[in-house]
């Protein structure tokens, strides 16, 4: 097992993946941390079996910045209860760094937007 640290952080922090405009995303959520102002806005599309694709945009710290780009990632390919099933303490592990409390809400700001924007994919299934 790796030892906790941030080399994993600072490389989706500076090559984050699947940061963009999505052409046509099937649902889209942003959201701000009140408390520093770091925004992040997930944008989705569907696969039959739940989320096809996931990019993002944000204006945020290194925490937040890789764990959406990383979620990006976790999610293509997942259904949305898995989405919805996603912890802070999932991402902290998949980013094997040790994130100290005062620090968490930079993990679950993406991780709210993201499941809001997944929310979004399950409420167009209802709506059929
Ligand atoms: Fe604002 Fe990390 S310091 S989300």
């Amino acid at each position: 097992m790796t030892e906790p640290g941030w080399t994993l952080v600072l490389e989706h922090f500076q090559h984050p993946r699947n940061m963009g405009c999505m052409e046509s995303p099937d649902a889209v959520s942003e959201d701000v941390n009140e408390l520093c102002g770091d925004r992040i806005r997930f944008q989705l599309s569907r696969s039959p079996h739940g989320v096809g694709t996931a990019m993002f945009l944000g204006d945020g710290c290194a925490i937040s910045i890789a764990t959406a780009s990383i979620l990006t990632e976790k999610v293509t390919g997942l259904g949305l209860d898995e989405v919805a099933r996603i912890s802070i303490d999932d991402v902290i592990e998949d980013l094997v760094a040790d994130v100290k409390s005062g620090r968490r809400q930079c993990v679950g700001l993406p991780i709210k937007v993201l499941q809001d924007a997944a929310h979004k994919l399950v409420a167009m299934d209802i709506g059929k």
